[in-house]
């Protein structure tokens, strides 16, 4: 009983911060995302009566007691769809450095998910891998489709509508998106953490929840125009009404460094220029700057000339997860 999958990473363009049900990781806001091409996890499973305990190997090195233990419990869920015990080695491998910050539980949980699915030959619709995946992580959701990509908070209590689906194909549109590395260090305080300090003591939450419908009205239709700086616009808002919610948190999270702040005026400044360039941040210091394909070496060498930027990855729309490998 064994598979293996790729699935890709996503950033939110209209972001996710705030769970309704901790338990069941219902989001209390629906999301809009890229996913991406350059970044992506690859993750094979073998179920096994044989194995005593699930293992976990993250690029090659055994993983920590709170990672494996997430796994298992996630697994736990998918072994009692299927009716099926078996403790599993799970190898899974980014093709980027995972400690940047760079979202790997998204990408991380849709391939297990995937790989899981199909080594317990379960036979599940994409909606069905979505609603999985998101239990592992709420981004992990968004990375089961590709290209311009929408997350239900759904209303359900237990949590068959909170899925993601396509608003659009990777072909539908070619724009860009930069990633400006700024540091290498885990981020101090994880996005679930995070949430839950927002929830439970920003002034501002009800705020975010209540404007968040009329965002995701707007963004849908920038997509499906291809109207870029409405996109953009949109994009450096919903962006900077999350971290202003993460910020108004007590104790306040902070998670830019001088270099992100740096990137941010410098897209700005591109920007009164004339060339529609337009950031966005998650959770750490790294800087993602959205363009279209023409401007993306004069992005480029804006981010690449900012003191601390130490390397930046351009991302086109990126494809579905997939099955790479399965036994019949
Ligand atoms: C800032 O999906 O990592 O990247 O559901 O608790 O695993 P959990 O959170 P996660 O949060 C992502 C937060 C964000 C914004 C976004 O991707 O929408």
């Amino acid at each position: 009983m064994r598979a293996k999958a790729r699935a890709h990473s996503n950033i939110a363009l209209i972001k996710y911060w705030g769970k309704r049900d901790e338990r069941l990781n219902l989001p209390a806001v629906g999301s809009i995302s890229l996913t991406l091409s350059a970044l992506w996890t690859e993750t094979e499973i073998e179920f096994s009566p044989q194995f005593q305990t699930d293992q976990l190997i993250l690029n090659d090195k055994t993983a920590s007691p709170e990672e494996t233990g997430r796994t298992s419990r996630f697994l736990d869920v998918l072994r009692k769809l299927a009716g099926i015990n078996h403790k599993a080695v799970i190898q899974s491998h980014n093709n980027f450095p995972t400690a940047a910050g760079l979202a790997s539980s998204a990408s991380g949980f849709a391939a297990l998910t995937l790989a899981a699915a199909r080594a317990l030959h379960l036979s599940l619709s994409r909606k069905e891998l979505s609603v999985l995946a998101r239990q592992g992580s709420g981004s992990a959701a968004r990375s089961i489709p590709g290209g311009f990509v929408e997350m239900h908070a759904g209303q359900s209590a237990d949590g068959s509508d909170a899925f993601a689906e396509p608003i659009a194909p990777p072909a539908h549109w070619d724009i860009r998106l930069l990633i400006g590395i700024t540091s290498g260090a885990a981020k101090k305080i994880g996005s679930t953490a995070g949430m839950n300090l927002s929830k439970t003591t920003s002034p501002y939450y009800q705020a975010w929840i209540d404007a968040q419908h009329a965002d995701l009205t707007a963004m849908r239709q920038a997509i499906l125009d291809r109207d870029f700086e409405r996109l953009g616009e949109l994009s450096e808002y919903s962006c900077l009404k999350m971290h202003a919610l993460a910020l108004s948190s007590n104790p306040g999270i902070l998670y830019w460094n001088g270099v992100t702040v740096e990137a941010m005026h410098a897209v700005r400044d591109l920007r009164r220029r004339g060339t529609p360039a337009y950031f966005t941040i998650d959770a750490g210091p790294q800087i993602k700057v959205l363009c279209l394909p023409e401007d993306e070496n004069e992005v480029r060498e804006m981010l690449e000339s900012i003191p601390g930027i130490r390397e930046v990855v351009s991302n086109k729309p990126g494809p579905d997860a997939r099955i790479l490998e399965a036994d019949e």
